[in-house]
């Protein structure tokens, strides 16, 4: 598929050179100097931490994150939307560590701006075909029996500027419309069971309390089988951003169906034409035909360091390559990674929990020699569906698409350590 002795980037052209570069090697230097080579006066000598008090344990009643660490932020690229009310910011995906997404770092999509609905304000109805339509309060809702799932969410548009080459540099920006969180709420089929859900009830329309008024069809099957009415995330009540109080989780299919401030859901006998947005979640394909109703998101996977916000820093020697990778379908059973643009693939270590529609951290230690790098990850998950390359992805749906890009991404490292994204052909 891949032409591996031409690598054309999106950017430049590239000479024809070498791509040899050393594999994964024991025992080599991380960089830590010798005491005894030197002076190492941050060790060595009383420092100003060392020596005077700090805060008191009433300086901080919500903690916020060290002062030091003021780049691990939200960020948004002001050229993409007309408005930030009706926008979107990005994960920091090259700032974390594990699989799970702090709170104030998920990326927003709202349609409408952030809702602030005070939780006894709020109220969440079933109608349509049921036997008993009723309208719950939260703390109605907490008496249903509870669940913690940890769920990834990712917008249908993550990596959409992509599709017709190396736009965004950085994965922040090419891959940050996702988030990895650990959810606390109810089953939905707890709900409408109590509703009773008519024979004739086959689609859900769930509902926003936002100005957008968010609305999309739902399968019943899906209902039945994962979605969740959640009040909670990582540990925490919802954060205003992420739909505060009420939102629906609907596992591994596409963010848009996970209606933010859910205050409504009608249960009908066919799937609704909505108000907004009626042709966009459609992939249009090269040949003029749609591919409609494609909710489960695909394998992917990226690197996320290095990547153009997270240079090699270290010169040579020992570097630790990590990145996340998740499927829709499951759990991802491996993960394959490149340094040579793919011509050799190494097997990756995955860290942490492998969780079903849950992202997983995978890691590729080896010993840069300082050569010009193409990295690349390609995941493969338990259905044994493989993410494919990009040229792969063209010339299967064409390049009019902006959703459900989820096509192998190469980062190019220069001898410097800088990186920058790049295509390879
Ligand atoms: N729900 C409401 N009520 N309003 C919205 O604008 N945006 C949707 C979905 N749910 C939206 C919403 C889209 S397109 C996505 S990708 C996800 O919420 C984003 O969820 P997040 O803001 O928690 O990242
Ligand atoms: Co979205």
């Amino acid at each position: 598929m891949m032409k591996k002795d031409n690598f054309q980037p999106a950017r430049r052209r590239w000479l024809k050179r070498s791509l040899t570069v050393g594999g994964a090697a024991a025992g080599v230097a991380t960089g830590a100097t010798a005491l005894a080579s030197g002076s190492e006066s941050l060790i060595t000598e009383v420092q100003d931490w060392n020596r005077y008090l700090g805060d008191g344990v009433d300086a901080n009643p919500y903690g916020m994150p060290s002062k030091f660490e003021g780049e691990a932020i939200r960020r948004d690229v002001a050229w993409l939307t007309a408005d930030a009310k009706s926008s979107v910011n990005f994960t920091p995906l090259h700032k974390l560590e594990g699989i799970i997404t702090p709170n104030g770092l998920c990326f927003e999509r709202h349609h409408g701006g952030i809702a602030q609905i005070a939780p006894e304000d709020h109220r969440f109805m079933i109608n349509g075909l049921v036997d008993t339509p009723l309208v719950f309060t939260m703390e109605d809702l907490k008496r249903f029996p509870r669940h913690n799932r940890t769920y990834f969410l990712e917008c249908a548009a993550n990596s959409g500027m992509e599709w017709r080459g190396a736009q965004l540099n950085g994965c922040q920006f090419t891959h940050g419309m996702v988030h990895n969180v650990m959810y606390t709420g109810v089953m939905l089929k707890d709900i409408l069971a109590e509703a009773g859900v008519k024979a004739s009830g086959k689609w859900l329309l769930p509902e926003g309390a936002d100005p957008s008024h968010m609305t999309r069809s739902i399968p019943i099957e899906k209902a039945m089988d994962d979605c969740m009415v959640v009040f909670a995330m990582n540990g925490e009540a919802l954060r205003p951003e992420q739909g505060y109080p009420l939102r629906l989780v609907v596992p591994g299919w596409e963010g848009n169906m996970w209606v933010k401030w859910l205050r409504r859901i009608e249960i009908g006998d066919q799937p609704w034409h909505h108000r907004e947005e009626t042709s966009k979640y459609t992939d249009l394909l090269a040949d003029g035909r749609a591919r409609r109703f494609t909710w489960t998101m695909d394998i992917k996977s990226v690197i996320t360091n290095p990547s153009p916000q997270a240079p090699i820093n270290h010169g040579r020697g020992r570097t630790v390559l990590s990145g996340l990778a998740w499927s829709g379908h499951g759990t991802v059973s491996r993960v394959d990674v490149s340094i040579d643009g793919g011509r050799n693939w190494h097997t990756a270590r995955i860290d942490g929990p492998s969780l079903s529609k849950s992202v997983h951290r995978f890691y590729y230690e080896f010993d840069w020699d300082g050569r010009e790098l193409f990295l690349q990850s390609r995941a493969i998950d338990e259905k044994r569906h493989i993410q494919p390359t990009k040229q792969a992805l063209r010339e299967a749906r064409g390049e009019n698409s902006i959703y459900h890009n989820n096509a192998i991404q190469t980062w190019y490292i220069a001898k410097d350590g800088t990186a920058e994204n790049v295509e390879i052909s």
